[in-house]
């Protein structure tokens, strides 16, 4: 067999994650393997679980890892909460509340949604509207819509849903890190993420918290499987979670000091999580969301110097990932992106439904955000506009982004 050994084109990754890694984290996860129930090893779970509080801002005692990528925590919160019959209203502003929705429906749940026009938010006012309206169980919602790069503010809805004894679920993959996030200030009852936004993790592993308020719904469905079950266990009377995988009530004894064996924990991910979030605790929450503001600032000015629109409601983008609306002069929107990565190395987001074609999503996160990639993001991009026709000016678009650095 002519299967040669991996060699990756070197790349810089600008589209809306995965994003490079940071180098750091690449070395962790070169970590020799510990067995699951050595000592050392769950050491550094409780180190990991103590390191994700940080990151989620929450003194929450149940901060884990769910392995899989960002949906098998979103998967596992959802299956765990709700109970077949219950019901969930979900605010959908692009596709990942569309997915939230898929993940309900599966689940068996009643869902009723509000949507709003992809580029917008939700005054935490019309949710509220919805709530008294529908009563429901559950919100589920997003923070930071990566299909939309809009960011849902959560400093008031917490409160809200505590008032109308709901429970609040948040997805908080693509802004976890790069965006404000105060899951206990905020009284966000779960929230997940994944690492391959900023992070700058790989893809694979999903950190999540939870509160007391969660702990006891799952409580209250707990089941543990036949095998491992210790003898007098009673399961609960509410309804089993129908997933073994997903099922937080398993996960809570595999991540409590019971050690009852559920999966076998995904070691190497585990390394790279809890570099990860050294990291980004090492810089300092706000250390980072400034950086991410200030990159994000100096790639929107020169995308808007160069002669370029950006998408979106202007004062809820995220820091983290920017719209920009393809020029009309542009014929094939495909071949820009693909002059971009493969004669320059640079990869930029195409978008989803209703955006398809229309915008093109830049990254700037974790690793990739900052100085020199924005130049080399905003140089390359004037270019290949300009060679395909695209009525800008590339000189203004670097001259901006110095201006900002220039201001401090
Ligand atoms: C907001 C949001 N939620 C969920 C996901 C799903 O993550 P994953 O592909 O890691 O399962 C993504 C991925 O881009 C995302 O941006």
């Amino acid at each position: 067999m002519n299967i040669k050994e991996l060699d990756p084109s070197p790349r810089l990754l600008m589209g809306p994650g995965p994003v490079d890694v940071y180098p750091r984290v690449l070395r962790a996860m070169s970590t020799p393997m510990l067995g699951q129930f050595d000592p050392e090893f769950t050491g550094h779970m409780n180190e990991v679980m103590a390191l994700y509080r940080g990151i989620f801002s929450t003194a929450n005692h149940w901060t884990i890892l769910v392995d899989g990528t960002a949906r098998a925590g979103i998967e596992c919160c959802m299956a765990s909460i709700i109970e077949p019959g219950q019901k969930v209203l979900v605010p959908v502003m692009g596709r990942f509340g569309h997915l939230l929705k898929e993940i309900a429906t599966r689940i068996g749940a009643e869902i009723v949604t509000i949507e709003t026009e992809w580029g917008q938010v939700f005054d935490p006012d019309e949710i509220e509207r919805a709530i008294r309206q529908h009563r429901p169980d559950v919100v589920a919602t997003v923070q930071g819509d990566t299909s939309t790069t809009m960011c849902q503010p959560l400093d008031r809805l917490g409160r809200i849903c505590r008032e109308h004894d709901v429970i609040l679920y948040v997805d908080a993959t693509a802004s976890i890190a790069g965006n404000r996030l105060l899951t206990d200030e905020w009284m966000l009852d779960a929230v997940s993420a994944g690492l391959q936004k900023c992070l700058s993790g790989p893809p694979g592993i999903s950190p999540i918290t939870f509160n007391e308020r969660v702990a006891r719904i799952v409580e209250g469905r707990k089941h543990i499987e036949g095998g491992i079950r210790p003898e007098g266990f009673v399961a609960a009377n509410g309804p089993m979670i129908r997933s073994n995988y997903f099922d937080l009530g398993m996960l809570m004894d595999y991540w409590s000091p019971k050690r009852l064996n559920h999966h076998t924990e995904a070691t190497t991910m585990l390394w790279a999580a809890r570099e990860c979030a050294r990291i980004v605790l090492e810089e300092g929450l706000d250390n980072g969301i400034a950086r991410h503001v200030r990159t994000s600032k100096a790639l929107r000015a020169g995308l808007e110097a160069m002669g370029l629109k950006l998408f979106g409601d202007a004062t809820h983008r995220m820091t983290n990932v920017t719209g920009v609306w393809i020029p009309a002069e542009i014929a094939d929107a495909d071949a820009v992106r693909s002059e971009m990565l493969l004669d320059f190395g640079i990869e930029i987001g195409t978008s989803f439904g209703p955006l398809h074609g229309k915008i093109w999503r830049i990254g700037t996160m974790g690793h990739v955000c900052r100085k020199a990639n924005v130049m080399r993001c905003l140089a390359s991009l004037g270019m290949v506009l300009a060679r395909n026709g695209a009525k800008v000016d590339p000189r203004a678009g670097i001259d901006a982004a110095y201006g900002v650095y220039a201001d401090g």
